[in-house]
């Protein structure tokens, strides 16, 4: 199974080595470091093939010649060359670990900004577990690989080779006899190699489909608990812990056949070198010294060889990990600057002066990004104008496209086609940064974030917002119970603090929406949680708020929409009406059984 929106490309034919130079800009910074560490394990390991020839020179000197001094003088080179080893394998280490946690830092810091950068569009198609795993898991991975197997990659070829030349130099018969399996394991690798990769993309995915999972129950759990889903939710758990310990099987399968593979056939040659080598010796055809050094060499080489097939794994799974990590990174995020060109002011022709026109919708139409082409488009033709100062309430049936309406305010969605202009400037020739900071929203699912209320709320202004903006907007928003909170304003909220109530969350969110004073504000529906005599109240506050801001107001309920100058009704994707409450009323019927449904209070004030 593949969920991720790019695992579906084929990817037969990618090759390890051009994925993982990718990495390149992220390693350039540490490149000194690493390849001295690269050097500094060429040399440890070549060091340790010296102590073979020590040996050689031993028992063909003062072990043949019976001198203990000359034996305590090999022992002690032995020991200074394994001595030095370990400490220059111990400066490797130390080279390497400071600046890969720095690579594994940037890429995440790279990744987070990311996300954050994307459009909704991207988000609204890729679930977060896929993007919690890859930010996780992945990069590990890529440190891991960055630490170790590139390192020793290299440094095991360089002593491999090294390896067989002080082999072949020693005895060539016998070295070629090692060199036997040479190309056995080499097909092998790469048969290896391409299973592999395969295997690994379809365990990180998992990993990825298995975080979506936990995520979702851990935000859901109320649901499952109310609904008692715990078993088929558990169940579905199980399903993907079974498919990703398969996945994880046949990789230990195919570890375990390579293993095979590398281990026995050396071990094989080896056998074969010292039997024949003992005949050598004992036909006076080769000295036992060199007998010796060779066997001692090509057991050195043991290691080097044995551990390329868990490299090779573990390469394959850091190239597996780039390639899910820059499937996010080459995503197009929102663009900086305007993508239709500054200057495209698209004010319609009696369009009074447009510096001062309050929001204009101009034959607008949206449909999805993921929507099928021929589908027909949830907004069409919206020709909509809210004059300055005024708020417009915005009503109309369930799955109409409100919401959607509202998300192209801030251009949470792209129009795709039609513009919308702020005071006659047409919102794709603003910076993003300016348009968020002239609209102000607030959504039907307020959410909160792991900070205090004060913050929560403040992050709706400039910096240089504080306690006088704080305590205007949440008493605008009827927010008075933060004070009673144990910590007061100070209290944490959002997931990792106190649970509010669906009612005091909207009004956190609205006293967000209208702590900057925005010029504009674009509210999806934000009283719907409120008690009819709060709602009334935060009505009162709002329209002195309101009274210089153009505001765009989703409204099911008739005391909602009497808060609003004038309503609009969206039906089909269209807006098909546009008037006071009580004009509406009289003259639309849609408009009037929408509004008989909820409540008459609004008629009856
Ligand atoms: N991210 C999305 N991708 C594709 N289609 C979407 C997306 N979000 C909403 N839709 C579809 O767009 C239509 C309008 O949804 P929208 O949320 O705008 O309705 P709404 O008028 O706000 O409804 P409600 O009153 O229930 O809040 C729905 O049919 C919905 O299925
Ligand atoms: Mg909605």
């Amino acid at each position: 199974m593949t969920t991720t929106p790019a695992s579906a490309e084929d990817r037969s034919d990618r090759s390890a080595v051009r994925v993982l130079l990718r990495l390149w800009p992220y390693v350039r910074p540490v490149r000194v470091r690493l390849f001295s560490a690269a050097g500094v394990a060429i040399v440890a390991s070549c060091t340790g093939l010296v102590i073979p020839l020590v040996l050689k020179w031993m028992v063909d000197g003062p072990v043949a010649d019976r001198d203990p001094a000359g034996v305590w003088l090999g022992a002690l080179y032995l020991l200074l060359l394994g001595l030095a080893e370990a400490l220059l394998f111990g400066l490797r280490r130390w080279l390497v670990a400071r600046p890969l946690s720095r690579v594994e830092a940037d890429m995440r810091a790279d990744l987070y900004r990311r996300l954050q950068r994307l459009p909704v569009a991207f988000h609204d198609r890729w679930p977060s577990g896929q993007l919690l795993s890859r930010g996780t898991t992945d990069l590990m991975l890529l440190r891991m690989f960055l630490a170790f197997p590139l390192t020793f990659l290299l440094v095991n070829a360089v002593t491999i080779l090294v390896g067989v030349v002080i082999l072949v130099l020693q005895d060539w018969t016998l070295g070629l006899v090692l060199l036997g399996p040479a190309v056995p394991v080499m097909v092998t690798c790469v048969i290896f190699e391409r299973r592999y990769a395969h295997v690994a993309r379809l365990a990180q995915d998992q990993v990825g489909d298995l975080t979506t999972v936990v995520e979702e129950s851990v935000l859901g759990i109320r649901i499952i608990k109310g609904f008692g889903r715990h078993r088929s939710q558990a169940h579905a758990f199980r399903e993907l812990t079974r498919e990703l310990r398969g996945t994880e099987l046949r990789k230990a399968g195919l570890l375990a056949t390579i293993w095979g593979v590398i281990v026995t056939l050396p071990e094989l040659s080896i056998g074969a070198a010292l039997v024949l080598g003992t005949v050598q010796v004992a036909d006076g055809n080769l000295s036992a010294g060199t007998l010796v050094a060779f066997l001692s060499t090509a057991l050195a080489l043991r290691w080097p060889v044995e551990s390329i097939g868990f490299l090779l794994a573990m390469s394959q799974e850091a190239a597996t990990a780039t390639e899910r990590y820059f499937e996010v990174m080459d995503e197009t995020p929102e663009e900086e600057t305007p993508f239709r060109g500054a200057g495209n002011c698209a004010t319609s022709p009696h369009a009074p002066a447009p510096d001062n026109d309050g929001i204009r919708f101009s034959t607008v139409s949206f449909r999805y990004p993921d929507a099928p082409p021929d589908s027909p488009p949830i907004l069409e033709d919206i020709d909509l104008h809210i004059r300055p100062g005024e708020s417009m309430a915005l009503v109309g049936a369930t799955g109409t496209g409100k919401t959607t309406l509202t998300a192209l305010v801030p251009r949470l969605h792209e129009v795709t086609s039609g513009h919308i202009t702020l005071d006659g400037e047409d919102i794709t020739a603003m910076s993003r940064k300016t348009l968020r900071a002239l609209v102000a929203v607030a959504f039907e699912e307020p959410t909160l974030f792991s900070a205090s209320v004060g913050e929560n709320v403040l992050m709706g202004a400039e910096h240089s917002a504080g306690q006088p903006e704080l305590e205007r907007a949440l008493a605008v928003a009827q927010a008075d119970f933060t004070y009673a909170l144990p910590q007061g304003t100070d209290t944490q909220v959002g997931e990792q603090g106190l649970s509010l109530s669906g009612g005091q969350r909207q009004r956190l969110a609205l006293a967000r929406a209208v702590v900057g004073k925005p010029r504009f504000l674009v509210l999806d529906d934000p009283l719907s949680a409120l008690d009819v005599h709060t709602e009334a109240a935060v009505e009162a506050a709002l329209r002195h708020v309101l009274a210089d801001t153009t505001a765009l107001i989703v409204a099911h309920r008739p005391s909602t929409v009497l808060l609003a100058d004038r309503v609009a009704l969206l039906s089909g994707g269209r807006i098909t009406a546009v008037g006071t409450h009580h004009e509406l009323l009289r003259t639309n019927a849609e408009y009037a059984h929408l509004m008989s449904g909820a409540d008459h209070q609004g008629d009856e004030r």
